[in-house]
């Protein structure tokens, strides 16, 4: 296998300022890359960013606006254009939104967020970013999918459905990309320890994941020992998916 490096190489990361997207920033700078990290939440993107160094630049936004897309594509610009787009902004509406009823009394506030950061978020960072991939012809687009898009839920209906929506837009994303030297791959987790609240959801290993059990996944997908690697999702989940699993009644707190 070859070595892994990223040296003189942009990530652009959505969801940077905290879990899988900020470990994955340090790997990819440690590795040699500069990253541009894009984040709602500007205070803790800053501070990260500092911490990091000079090769994590932040940039901060909401995912749900293309014309933050767009001023991330022009930084991306202006730093010799992306090589690798991880859109890992995203979350379980419910949980977020902090809206715990099942999804026929879900406000329409909280049905778009669902949709809109988790699948709307991942086309528009794509849309913006793929012309400088395409150009270059060289780059790599990993999604982040979730076990979830296999499973559906009833209360965060619209997390597994916009999920599912990035297993078929990667095909779409490798269709496009094939002819110029862009892949596309889609990563799906089953529980990561990004919050401790992951570490009881059943899996065949009787854990979640460690965050490198996962951002190392990715980084293997961006390196070019997986240049035979496009279009396809790749299920990391402890074997969750594995197991018989009845859908439990609605829990409401
Ligand atoms: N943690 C898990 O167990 C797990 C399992 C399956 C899939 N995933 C997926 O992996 C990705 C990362 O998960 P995590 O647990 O590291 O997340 P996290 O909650 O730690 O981080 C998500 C980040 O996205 C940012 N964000 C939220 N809304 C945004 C918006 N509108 N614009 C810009 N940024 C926004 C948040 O501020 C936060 O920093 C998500 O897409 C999640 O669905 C996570």
């Amino acid at each position: 296998m070859k070595e892994i490096g990223f040296k003189g190489r942009l990530a652009v990361i959505t969801g940077a300022a905290s879990g899988m997207g900020l470990y994955a920033t340090k790997e990819f700078v440690r590795l040699g890359a500069k990253v541009i990290m894009c984040d709602v939440n500007a205070e803790a993107l800053a501070g990260a960013a500092a911490l990091i160094g000079p090769e994590a630049i932040p940039v901060a936004g909401d995912v749900r606006k293309y014309s933050y897309a767009e001023e991330v594509a022009r930084v991306a610009r202006e730093n010799g254009g992306a090589d690798y787009l991880i859109p890992f902004a995203g979350g379980f509406e419910a949980r977020v939104c902090k809206s715990n009823v099942p999804f026929y009394e879900q406000p329409i506030e909280v049905i778009d967020w669902g949709i809109d950061v988790n699948l709307k978020g991942a086309v528009y960072f794509s849309r913006a970013l793929m012309p400088q991939m395409v150009a270059k012809k060289y780059g790599v687009i990993v999604l982040v999918g979730s076990v979830t898009g296999f499973e559906g839920d009833g209360i965060g209906a619209m997390y597994g459905t916009a999920k599912s929506g990035l297993f078929n837009f990667v095909k779409g994303l490798a269709i496009a990309g094939a002819p110029h030297g862009v892949r596309a791959v889609c990563v799906t987790p089953g529980p990561v320890l990004t919050r401790p609240g992951m570490a009881g959801m059943p899996t065949l290993l009787g854990r979640a994941a460690e965050l490198p059990e996962l951002v190392d996944v990715i980084l293997f997908m961006c390196s070019d020992n997986a240049s035979f690697i496009t279009g396809s999702n790749h299920v990391v989940d402890g074997g969750r998916l594995c197991m018989y699993q009845p859908v439990q009644p609605l829990k409401q707190q």
